[in-house]
């Protein structure tokens, strides 16, 4: 992403256009940060993925899973604090989490990848158990 960044900076300036990442609006900062509440993903247990927004109000939350926007179901709970719920994880919710903020040019995104296998459905601290 970053070199993506780059190189389209680098085109943009060939093409003699200005680039322009400050705000003259210091009350449009926004800021994310994803903090996993859950501390061991488990398959059949409740997962909970935390996103702490700051910026105005006003500011537009969007969660995305594998790059493809997350929306509340019968099954993922998104809350009006931004925190992703899912009473009982399936191996299907492994995957990238991305929450991301914007208000006006300002953005900010977080994300997290989660792993869900069938191998801890019995919960990883089974395994200090085998002997
Ligand atoms: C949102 O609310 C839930 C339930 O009260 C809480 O567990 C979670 O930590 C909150 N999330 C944030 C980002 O404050």
């Amino acid at each position: 992403m970053a070199v993506f960044s780059l190189v389209w900076y680098f085109v943009l300036s060939f093409l003699g256009l200005t680039v322009h990442h400050e705000n003259s609006d210091a009350n449009a900062f926004v800021s994310t940060r994803i903090s996993l509440a859950t501390e061991y993903p488990t398959v059949g247990e409740p997962l909970q993925i935390d996103c702490y927004v700051r910026g105005p109000s006003g500011v537009q939350v969007t969660w995305y899973k594998d790059d493809q926007t997350l929306n509340s179901n019968n099954h993922i709970k998104i809350m009006s604090n931004h925190t992703v719920f899912i009473a009982k994880a399936q191996v299907e919710d492994s995957g990238n989490y991305k929450c991301s903020a914007k208000y006006g040019n300002s953005q900010s995104s977080s994300s997290i990848y989660i792993s869900l296998d069938n191998e801890y459905s019995d919960g990883p601290r089974r395994k200090d158990h085998v002997m």
